[in-house]
């Protein structure tokens, strides 16, 4: 009986999906508040594996409302794809909403996003192609389109030109491409707004409503908090707050509300796209970290980079999300290792650090300061019970709760939904 967010607490892929895939199971409503279809969550349970881009990972729980809120932004192909594929699979979608307020990606969001990263050449940030800069850009400039908007087509068509106008001068005359078409685009998205309709409502409302019923809510956070525009590594961030914050924004329900703020933390670290990452190892062991958990991107197949955990990255979300738990994920990967090592300061011109700093040209200079600490070199994808844990492992986890100042109450052992060793009921 609590509205329990779920935050990406690094640079994404942490494993969000699988974590709110298992809390849902005592959920009346799970809720994406932010992002889009840059995201990937991957779900392993009795139904198969799935990659969920937009809708939330509750979807496999019929008795849970799914809500794509207000703070999403939404490819309408891109979600009917995915409502496709889930019926193709038995998945009953007649719970799933979407609300009236959420921006709508349109074709030429895609486009600029990537004329965008070819004129920044290399210095490209490798995002998702997906539209994500140009179409939050628009909501903040009072340009969007909205999934309201596709309900009254004489309204949306006039909304439309008037954006399309500026839209093809900056294609045409910057960027040297030819325009698109009004009529086009109207009839396409016409065609989802028929489809999408039975679906999209006050999701607001709805959500208040169980609130105030103390009903169980999960607040599914997409992207993590190093990628945030405010606190990640600007420029290399992605265009909407994945923080703990952004969840009562995103959904519609008062930060008052919000009872329990969950952090997933991989065991280690991972990064896709360009920017910063004190940790990585551009050696054979981040190599094998990365073809050993598989480590390639749910929504683009790009490799993510590799690697070890970085505990001042680490308390710095944990710092700014405020959170009361912590999910960690994937410990299982480190299984075979004879020591397993952890950033817990940076070095910098003789110093050391044990703040994050804004400033890309500081961190670049930084250089990791690690501890060791022994491996246990033995499975424990088949533990549930923490007293089974192999005392080096919960040495591991140990440091690391010192170290973020934070409980971690969920330590996940595989990809599947089973496969967790819950040390506290959150939900
Ligand atoms: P998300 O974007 O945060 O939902 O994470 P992704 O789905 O992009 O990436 C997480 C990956 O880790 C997926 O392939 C999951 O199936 C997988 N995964 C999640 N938890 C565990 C775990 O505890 N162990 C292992 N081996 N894999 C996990
Ligand atoms: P989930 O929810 C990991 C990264 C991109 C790029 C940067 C900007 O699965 O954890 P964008 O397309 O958002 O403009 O790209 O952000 N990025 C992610 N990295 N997981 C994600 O989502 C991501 N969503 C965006 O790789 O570096
Ligand atoms: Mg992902």
């Amino acid at each position: 009986m609590s509205v329990i967010a779920v935050i990406g607490a690094q640079w994404g892929d942490e494993g969000k999906g699988k974590i709110v895939d298992l809390l849902a199971e005592t959920a009346k409503a799970v809720v994406r508040f932010s992002g889009g279809d840059n995201a990937g969550h991957t779900i392993i349970n009795p139904y198969g594996e799935f990659k969920l881009h937009l809708v939330p990972s509750g979807i496999f729980h019929p008795e849970a409302i799914c809500i794509i809120g207000n703070g999403v932004v939404i490819n309408p192909a891109a979600l009917l794809d995915e409502i496709d594929n889930l019926h193709k699979h038995g998945i009953d979608t007649s719970h799933l909403f979407i609300s009236d307020r959420a921006h709508l990606i349109m074709p030429y969001h895609i486009l600029l996003d990537r004329l965008e990263e070819e004129r920044r050449g290399r210095g490209a940030l490798g995002t998702t192609g997906k539209g994500i800069g140009p179409v939050f850009a628009d909501k903040i400039a009072r340009l969007g389109i909205r999934t309201c908007d596709l309900l009254d087509k004489e309204a949306f068509q006039s909304r439309l030109s008037s954006v399309l106008e500026l839209k093809n001068a900056i294609l045409t005359k910057i960027y040297n491409s030819p325009p698109l078409s009004s009529k086009e685009i109207y009839e396409q998205y016409c065609s989802y707004g028929e489809r999408l309709a039975p679906f999209i409502r006050d999701t607001g409302s709805i959500l208040h409503q169980m609130v105030s019923q103390r009903e169980t809510v999960l607040l599914e956070g997409a992207q993590g908090t190093m990628l945030d525009p405010d606190f990640g590594t600007y420029p290399y961030v992605t265009s909407s707050s994945p923080l703990a914050a952004s969840s009562s924004i995103g959904s519609g329900i008062s930060l008052k509300q919000i009872d329990q703020i969950v952090g997933v933390f991989k065991a280690y670290t991972t990064r896709v796209g360009g920017g910063p990452m004190p940790t990585e190892l551009k050696d054979e062991m981040g190599d094998f970290i990365r073809e050993r958990a598989h480590e390639y991107g749910a929504t683009t197949g790009r490799p993510r980079r590799c690697g070890w955990f970085d505990a001042v990255a680490g308390r710095f979300s944990a710092q700014i999300n405020g959170f009361s738990s912590i999910a960690l994920t994937r410990l299982d990967v480190l299984d075979t290792f004879d020591s397993v090592k952890i950033c817990t300061a940076y070095e910098l011109d003789g110093g050391t650090l044990d703040q994050f700093p804004s400033d890309l040209a500081i961190l670049d200079k930084c250089q990791p300061v690690y501890e060791e600490l022994p491996g246990w070199q033995t499975s424990i994808s088949a533990i549930r019970d923490r007293k089974q844990l192999p005392s080096q492992a919960l040495h591991y986890i140990a440091r690391l709760e010192e170290l973020l100042s934070c409980p971690i109450d969920i330590i996940s052992v595989g990809a599947k939904r089973e496969q967790a060793v819950i040390v506290k009921q959150i939900a």
